[in-house]
């Protein structure tokens, strides 16, 4: 039998993993790219096309090496464990070359259209249109895996900015914005409080007369050096935390998170207390943004309400004058207009069976990838979806009813809609470890925690209170790595190798008591945790 050929769209961290896990499942894969190379929105470009993402020269990720790397791949221990763009790419690259994958990629190829061929109700192949150099080809494929990401166009309201057309100063996207170099001695504003908003604003404040950030909500700020220095998601995203967050009301968890967060900075002395609740909203990362509104370099401010000529007029009335500058940081939304309306896409809305397939096909021969905005990390969660929509392929693994899909489709929305503040932001928004494992029940590989227990006990106890890296989802079932319970087990120690560029030396004691404190926490917390679940109970007793 020959291969099934599988057509993957963008060679960025979606689309890299799904070209591997193609070649893990015996498919033939051909990845189009149109930049020159690979990593997507990560690759920095100086000047980029039109309707693309873009990041700024200082980008750093937020989220920590040992929980966003691939699977079956570590990142090298002496890596930091936040990486700066160029080091992300230089492990793109580790990864490509390692498995092959640049042999799959036509580079500054763009795709025009994906159609249905006649006869796709018996065959489910698709015509998928490509131009290269000027020239046009139309190749027949098996399957298709979207990976186009969900920063695809730059939202700009301009409407909702009464006033800007007759602004004198210059005003962009956060998308145009490169280096601080051009802004010396400005004043600048820069609207929009999510993570390019803030970083702007706080580098620009280092060079700048002085930087406004201006925001309707407000944001929880969450920083990437958590307790005792480690990271943040690896401290926060463990089986044992979402565990407590299933047996434990959301409203006690926003308080206990909040509480967190007000210890470092009270949210509301500094302005940017929101109205909503820490989970209601996809926070904002930032180490820095508190350091400089204490030192007075950037001012929070409220909604602008206008503009005039060369001032800027907020919702509460304050002015500020001569205003040079004003950086729209207002995020993007995502469309797919290579697909001729086979994805409706409505106020960044889809409907999407697990915010992947579409359930109307009459094959499931079609899968978008790493549409998701996790509370989480988008890489190994797109990595996980690859390895289920390739099984679904190749029909080692069955889709549901049309019904039943649109019936759990809606279900989800109920969800976000009960859950998260009203915006085009929460429209695809996930639990990490939560939808890790749906999708990671569907492929056969969610780790057996009552089995490893019994088994391997070291390595459950590592997997239950451990950072839930994506390491786990190769201990069994298909796709199984050898490597992956020594990965799990050293992994603390990737996280601290290089942070311990000067070697203390330890003093046994302490190290003694932390552990037996942790136990302890542990102990009550698990105590606390008991009796409020009971008392969850008897309370739903009484009612
Ligand atoms: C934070 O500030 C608000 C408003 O001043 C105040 O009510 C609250 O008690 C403060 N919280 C802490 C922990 O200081
Ligand atoms: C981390 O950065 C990404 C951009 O790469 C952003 O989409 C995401 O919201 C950020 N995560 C959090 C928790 O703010």
């Amino acid at each position: 039998m020959t291969k099934k050929r599988i057509a993957v769209i963008g060679a960025g961290i979606s689309g890299l993993g799904a070209i591997k896990c193609c070649l893990d499942e015996d498919l033939e894969p051909t990845c189009f790219e149109r930049n020159d190379d690979i990593g997507g929105l990560w690759k920095f470009q100086k000047n980029p096309s039109e309707k693309m993402p873009s990041i700024y020269k200082s980008v750093t990720i937020n989220t920590s090496k040992e929980m966003m790397c691939f699977s079956d791949f570590p990142i090298p221990d002496h890596f930091p464990n936040y990486m700066h763009n160029t080091k992300l790419m230089d492990y793109f690259r580790m990864y490509a070359k390692h498995f092959g994958l640049l042999n799959y990629i036509c580079f500054k190829t763009k795709v025009c259209s994906v159609r249905k061929r006649p006869d796709f109700s018996n065959s489910g192949q698709w015509d998928v249109v490509v131009e290269m150099n000027e020239k046009q080809e139309t190749l027949v494929f098996d399957g298709i895996l979207v990976c186009s990401g969900h920063h695809t166009d730059p939202y700009l309201p301009l409407h909702s900015f009464p006033g800007i057309e007759k602004f004198e100063g210059c005003y962009f996207h956060s998308r145009e914005y490169k280096s601080p170099e051009d802004f010396v001695g400005k004043r600048i504003i820069v609207v929009g409080i999510g993570n390019s908003g803030v970083d702007i604003a706080v580098e620009l404040s280092r060079v700048a007369k002085q930087v406004f950030l201006s925001t309707r909500r407000g944001s929880w700020i969450l920083h990437r050096v958590w307790e005792n220095g480690y990271p943040m998601d690896s401290s926060f995203f463990t089986r044992f935390n979402s565990f407590l967050q299933k047996i434990l009301t959301t409203s006690l968890i926003n308080n206990y998170l909040e509480k967190i967060l007000n210890s470092r900075f009270n949210h509301s002395h500094y302005g940017l207390q929101p109205k909503h609740r820490l989970l209601s909203q996809h926070p904002t990362v930032s180490d820095d943004l508190p350091n400089h509104i204490i030192s007075g370099r950037v001012h929070v401010k409220p909604n602008v309400r206008e503009f005039t000529e060369r001032d800027v007029i907020f919702e509460d009335g304050t002015v500020e004058e001569n205003v040079d500058v004003v950086v729209f940081a207002t995020g993007y939304s995502f469309s797919f207009p290579f697909l001729d309306g086979l994805i409706e896409v409505a106020n960044n809305e889809v409907s999407l069976y697990k915010l992947m397939f579409p359930p109307d096909l009459e094959k499931p021969t079609l899968a978008v990838i790493g549409l998701i905005q996790p509370l989480g990390i988008v890489l190994p969660i797109a990595e996980l979806q690859s390895r289920w929509a390739t099984r679904v392929f190749k029909g080692l693994s069955k889709l549901p009813s049309t019904k039943t899909m649109m019936a759990n489709i809606a279900q989800r929305k109920r969800a976000m809609d009960k859950r998260y503040v009203k915006t085009a932001r929460h429209t695809i928004q996930v639990d990490h470890i939560e939808y890790m494992d749906e999708i990671a029940t569907l492929v056969g590989v969610k780790p057996n925690l009552l089995f490893l227990f019994l088994s391997d006990p070291k390595l459950a106890v590592e997997v239950f209170f451990g950072p839930c890296t994506p390491y786990q989802y190769r201990l069994q079932g298909p796709g199984k790595w050898a490597g992956a319970r020594r990965a799990i087990l050293t992994q603390r120690e990737r996280i601290i190798k290089p942070l311990r560029t000067r070697i203390v030396s330890e003093d046994s004691h302490s190290a003694s008591w932390l552990s037996w404190i942790k136990m302890a926490t542990f102990g009550l917390a698990f105590l606390a945790a008991g009796s409020a679940y009971f008392r969850c109970i008897r309370h739903g007793e009484r009612k």
